[in-house]
């Protein structure tokens, strides 16, 4: 690549970089192909490292079907988007081994034409847990465990097995992801909105308020510090639970927090519209009111958040109106794997939000840094994987679901125009794409 400005040591700089194989095998000025390589023309373009989006729901199995991407699709809208790796999850059946569920998930990812990490679920505490956490992490390589306080009657953990999962997690030096929520009061909301027939989307958000997020936020902090472990809080949407993670973070506890772009541009006003407008939006947590957003944007400045993921988990209308009479029966989740670096690139960097050097941290190099991808991804240097963006800062689109790669027909985003977009995509030394 010739002619380009990289993503070097925390800045744009004017240099040539040199792929052989899967490796970036030379960085410098006019280094020479002697003929033997094939150059391309970066006039004008950005390289940085590829995305890491270390929140995807591939292939999920739900009530309402399989999410809508599966592996193939979902990675190849990734890399239309500049994301080049992902990392998904094993979620078993409660009965069945953990071990077991990771080897099966493995071959559904075989379809990925990114590179594929999976988080592992605990979602019982029985006699072999500890022992398969273990072999996880000794023999599979997996560091990283998800754990849900929402969802208690399908794959939620009481907090008395969650402190149980922390204490071998950290102990073997893995990282506990969580999705906090509690469950008992959203149970007890959307029984009293379905008893008084108020079955619309927008019933949602209010079964889930602030306060659903920012209690278990605080409990998960108190367990992952009293159980010696490091916690990752997955899609962080209130700045109420901002406050917790900071205080917890000024006293030194590992803590770290993702958040994702739709609770970073969109707001709960979106649910008040008919059924199928509204229904898209259903995803949990629910979207917030505006001074969370603003709230979040602050937070990836500071550094308090270290990640934006995705949460990326499409479902198509039909599958949406599963619950046209009942919002409790709507699948939960909504994609966005495709535009997560382009909406950060437009309304954070360009908008003067965060800097090019917080956007390349926050959408790739602090992810692989926090789930063992680094130095091999997540960032330019030689001898790490060939994963770029070749970015043309210029490129304009209007996201919508009729020219989108996402293999859905709804698009949270629609109609939004976004700037900055992959011309080129490599992965693992592979051009796979361009505009
Ligand atoms: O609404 C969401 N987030 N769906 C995906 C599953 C989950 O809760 O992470
Ligand atoms: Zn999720």
């Amino acid at each position: 690549m010739q002619n380009g400005q990289l993503f070097l040591n925390d800045h744009l700089v004017e240099a040539d970089l040199l792929i052989i194989g899967s490796k970036i095998e030379k960085i410098g000025k006019n280094i020479s192909s002697d003929g033997m390589f094939q150059t391309i023309d970066c006039s004008g373009l950005q390289i940085s490292p590829g995305g890491i989006d270390p929140h995807v729901h591939l292939h999920l199995p739900t009530p309402a079907g399989f999410s809508a991407d599966d592996f193939e699709t979902g990675s190849k809208a990734a890399i239309a988007g500049g994301t080049t790796s992902l990392i998904d999850f094993v979620t078993p059946q409660r009965g069945q081994s953990i071990v077991e569920a990771l080897q099966l998930r493995r071959q559904e990812v075989a379809n990925s034409l990114c590179d594929v990490k999976l988080h592992v679920s605990p979602v019982e505490w029985t006699d072999q847990t500890e022992h398969e956490i273990i072999q996880c992490i000794k023999k599979e390589g997996i560091k990283s465990f998800k754990v849900y306080m929402a969802y208690q009657s399908t794959i939620g953990l009481k907090d008395e097995d969650i402190f149980k999962v922390m204490k071998v997690v950290g102990k073997h030096e893995g990282i506990v992801t969580m999705h906090c929520e509690v469950d008992s009061i959203i149970e007890k909301n959307r029984k009293q909105f379905l008893s008084e027939g108020k079955t619309a989307p927008k019933y949602h958000p209010l079964s889930r308020p602030n306060a659903v997020e920012a209690g278990a936020v605080k409990k998960a902090i108190e367990l992952a510090d009293k159980a010696d472990c490091p916690l990752y809080i997955v899609h962080v949407s209130t700045h109420e639970a901002l406050d917790h993670i900071h205080k917890a973070q000024s006293k030194g506890q590992p803590v770290y927090a993702e958040t994702c772009p739709q609770y970073l541009l969109l707001e709960d006003s979106l649910y008040d519209q008919p059924f199928d407008q509204a229904c898209k939006y259903v995803m949990s947590p629910p979207l917030r009111k505006k001074e969370n957003r603003k709230a979040l944007w602050q937070a990836i400045a500071e550094g308090i958040i270290q990640t934006v993921g995705t949460d990326h988990c499409p479902f198509t209308l039909d599958q949406k109106r599963m619950g046209l009479n009942d919002f409790t029966k709507i699948p939960n989740g909504a994609g966005g794997v495709e535009y997560r670096m382009s909406l950060l690139y437009t309304f954070g960097v360009l908008e003067n939000r965060i800097t090019l050097q917080k956007f390349v941290d926050v959408t790739s190099t602090n992810a692989a840094k926090i789930f063992g991808w680094y130095p091999q991804k997540g960032i330019i240097q030689e001898g790490s994987d060939a994963d770029l963006v070749i970015w043309d800062p210029d490129a304009k689109q209007t996201i919508t679901s009729k020219t989108h790669h996402q293999n859905c027909d709804l698009n949270i985003y629609e109609g939004l125009e976004v700037q900055g977009l992959p011309k080129y995509t490599y992965v693992t030394g592979t051009q796979m794409t361009r505009i």
